[in-house]
């Protein structure tokens, strides 16, 4: 396979420091070019590291970011773009660079209910991708770092037919980027609100679950509830999930059905995909964001792997709480490994 061109746009923030991170010594990716704003452009990553230097390769820690400005990546330039730039910026930067035919990996979450984007999360709906067999330019979006959370154990749960699913968030302070929450709302406390995540969380995961016809995406019907709250914890969103089915499913193996699931990355042996997707823990208190934030082998797919545990079965009710790490698995992790897909699939 040849090696592939690539860039990051918004590098210096958390999920642009983690793609920093996962991309360096990348065995399809060359080493990225560095783009961000006014607060981090001209500056060297190494200045406004965030994330352990040891976890970077040297030769990136020693490059200049450049001032972000679309109209300087032109068409060709780069086989992908890997972005993390915010979700509301005012000119849509993305946009502007799918028109010159570039091909993004986003994070952000200003495109990604358009019918021309699929949100993809690896293991589960990557055929998606096909839209694209015939276009040049493309944008592939993630879905929420909670919303990926949550679809993954839902996958392997689909042939049981949930009827409804009841979802409470405890997320970290790392989903709100840098600088985020201010330290007084966050120290010691609970924050029972985070502005317009219940309804991503709705809107994306019947698009992720959803099937694709020709070049669109028929969302799944999905009856859900969902509670978001912020919690002091730096990394790792955890999310006690309830599932109603529509028989009783307490002769299931649950957790058989979670830790046997294996998916496309998998099957390919792509670099960043863990060789197990979904941990089971037996312990009753597991997961722990301090325990359980890392997991994930190879060592190319630390953080990759969400783990749950606390499974309980009653008539038709599920009960469980997953872990996931949201920067790398709900972001920055989660583009990669979709690019990955991307290159075997034979759309870079
Ligand atoms: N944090 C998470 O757990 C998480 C998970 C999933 C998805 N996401 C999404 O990923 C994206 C990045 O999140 P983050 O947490 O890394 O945010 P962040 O720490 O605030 O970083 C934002 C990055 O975007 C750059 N930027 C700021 N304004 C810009 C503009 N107008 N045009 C282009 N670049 C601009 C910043 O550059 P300067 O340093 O120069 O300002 C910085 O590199 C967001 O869309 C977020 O919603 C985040």
């Amino acid at each position: 396979m040849s090696r592939k061109r690539v860039a990051i746009i918004g590098a210096s923030g958390l999920v642009g420091q983690r793609f920093c991170q996962l991309l360096s010594n990348h065995p399809f990716f060359d080493e990225p070019d560095l783009f961000a704003w006014e607060r981090s452009g001209n500056r060297k990553l190494e200045e406004i590291l965030r994330v352990p230097s040891n976890t970077i390769s040297d030769s990136l820690l020693e490059k200049h970011i450049t001032l972000m400005d679309a109209g300087r990546i032109n068409s060709g330039k780069y086989d992908a773009i890997f972005s993390a730039i915010p979700s509301s910026t005012d000119n849509n930067i993305e946009l502007e660079l799918l028109k010159s035919g570039n091909r993004i990996f986003t994070n952000s979450s200003t495109n990604r209910m358009l019918d021309t984007v699929p949100i993809v999360v690896p293991e589960i709906n990557s055929e998606h991708m096909e839209m694209f067999r015939d276009q040049k330019g493309y944008i592939i979006a993630n879905g929420n770092c909670s919303t990926i959370g949550l679809a993954i154990p839902l996958k392997p749960l689909l042939p049981l037919e949930p009827e409804h699913i009841e979802v409470t968030t405890m997320q970290a302070l790392s989903g709100a980027g840098y600088p985020g929450v201010p330290s007084l709302d966050a120290v010691s406390n609970m924050v029972p609100f985070i502005e317009s995540e219940e309804e991503k969380i709705q809107r994306e995961l019947p698009k992720v679950l959803g099937a694709l016809n020709g070049n669109k995406i028929t969302p799944r019907n999905i009856d859900m509830g969902v509670t978001c709250t912020r919690i002091p914890v730096r990394e790792g969103h955890t999310e006690a999930i309830s599932v109603r089915f529509s028989r009783n499913i307490e002769n299931e193996d649950i957790s058989g059905l979670l830790s046997g699931f294996r998916a496309y990355p998998q099957a390919n042996r792509l670099p960043s995909a863990p060789s197990q997707p979904i941990i089971v823990s037996g312990s009753e208190y597991r997961p722990q964001p301090e325990l359980d934030l890392w997991n994930g082998t190879p060592e190319r797919a630390r953080g990759m792997a969400v783990t749950v545990g606390r499974i309980r079965k009653t008539g038709k009710y599920l009960r469980f709480v997953t872990l996931s790490h949201n920067t790398v698995r709900g972001a920055a992790g989660a583009s990669v490994l979709n690019a990955e897909i991307a290159h075997s699939r034979g759309l870079l």
